[in-house]
């Protein structure tokens, strides 16, 4: 088992990660608050593995335990399920010094994330992410939000947990299509800030695929390295945090233009490889990046069957009016001026720069280029 002590501002806490750490959090968290109440706020896909384990666990150390099922998956990520666990904590009496534990993946731990940091203002948090995607990225850094109508994360403020506990016994059940989704986080951490790790990635993919445990630690702590060297003393994003949304600003237009009734047409980490390709078309016509590290890119996302264009027929949507939405959704990132947007751009493998002045028209040819 790795052990590090994560440091974020002024907030410091232990990050657990191996097979079955899930058993340690009972002794961890009763080391760190006297108040026995705890919320359990988790995917119901783990609905035995909660009761048997973890609760059990708690219970055993002399903890109140709360449970709180959620169906999996974005459309829980919203104020009528955050109304739902405030009026849990309330009605049951919860102190600030009581503890939401967020079992699941990104959904989970932004939704209860973000009523962790706002329940009188601000109770303890632990996170216990379940996904690759979340173990690697959005359980570190402190982001946490819920969406709002059609914008993601609208709604949200920064908060760290008191413990964060990755438990690779999770991964087993992950589906590969959620697990490739999140290696699209590990391989953008590698184009912006890591040739080698770039070249590991490519060269164990077979490995990687399969899920092997030691190439599978190596993807997760460098990706954590990288997510932790960025944030570090930039939690706000005004500087080098902001490297992090490589492929994020085009890949949330296209992930939240394509969403269904019948739900999302993309995952977040493929949503952010086609964000990627799409800011490879950008660097290549105004950058002059070489074909060669563009072709690079596009190969190691094919590799991990990972999209690399929008087939707008094949997902039921026109053409032009998907372009037209995505240039819309675009128009309303957070990181938006009047005629142009922030964005990051890479030149070479391992290095990546922020511009500022990112000019829409430039942005519609990326999305004619990725979405055919
Ligand atoms: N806070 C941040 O910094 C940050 C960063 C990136 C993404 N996000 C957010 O994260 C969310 C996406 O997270 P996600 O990709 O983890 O999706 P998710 O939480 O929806 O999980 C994906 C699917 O996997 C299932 N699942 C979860 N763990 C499983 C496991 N171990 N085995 C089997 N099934 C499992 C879930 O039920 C769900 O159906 C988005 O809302 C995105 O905005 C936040």
């Amino acid at each position: 088992m790795i052990k590090k002590e994560v440091v974020f501002d002024r907030s410091s806490y232990p990050l657990l990660i191996g097979r079955g750490t899930l058993t340690e959090l009972a002794g961890l968290l009763a080391e760190r608050t006297r108040n026995r109440d705890v919320l359990i706020v988790y995917d119901n896909y783990f609905e035995a593995s909660i009761n048997d384990k973890l609760a059990a666990s708690l219970r055993a150390a002399g903890f109140r335990v709360l449970l709180h099922p959620l169906e999996g998956g974005k459309v829980n990520k919203n104020i009528n399920e955050a109304l739902k666990i405030y009026g849990l904590l309330e009605s049951q009496d919860f102190s600030r010094d009581s503890t939401l534990i967020a079992v699941g993946g990104g959904v989970v731990g932004d939704l209860g994330g973000f009523v962790a940091s706002t329940y009188l203002r601000g109770i303890n948090l632990v996170h216990v992410p379940t996904t690759l995607m979340a173990m690697i990225d959005s359980s570190l850094g402190g982001k946490v939000a819920i969406n709002f109508r059609k914008t993601i994360n609208a709604i949200g403020s920064y908060y760290h947990p008191i413990i964060n506990l990755i438990d690779l016994d999770f991964i087993d059940a992950l589906p590969l299509r959620d697990y490739r989704a999140g290696l699209a986080e590990a391989i953008k951490c590698a184009i912006i800030a890591d040739a080698n790790f770039f070249q590991f990635l490519l060269g164990r993919r077979v490995a990687i695929l399969k899920k092997e445990e030691a190439d599978l630690l190596k993807v997760i702590e460098r990706s954590i390295e990288i997510k932790i060297e960025h944030v570090t003393g930039d939690v706000h994003e005004g500087g080098a945090r902001l490297k992090l949304n490589y492929g994020h600003t085009l890949g949330h237009a296209i992930e939240v233009s394509t969403v269904t009734e019948k739900g999302d047409t993309y995952r977040h980490g493929e949503g952010v490889a086609l964000g990627i390709m799409a800011a490879v078309f950008i660097a290549r016509n105004h950058l002059g990046l070489t074909d060669e590290t563009a072709a690079a890119q596009q190969r190691i996302f094919e590799q991990y069957q990972l999209p690399v264009s929008v087939d707008s027929t094949k997902i039921g949507f026109d053409r032009g009016v998907l372009i037209k939405e995505c240039l819309r959704n675009v128009k309303k990132d957070k990181k938006r001026k009047d005629h142009a947007i922030r964005m990051v751009l890479v030149k070479e493998i391992g290095r990546s720069t922020v511009y500022n002045d990112v000019p829409f028209a430039l942005i519609e040819q990326a999305f004619q280029a990725t979405i055919i």
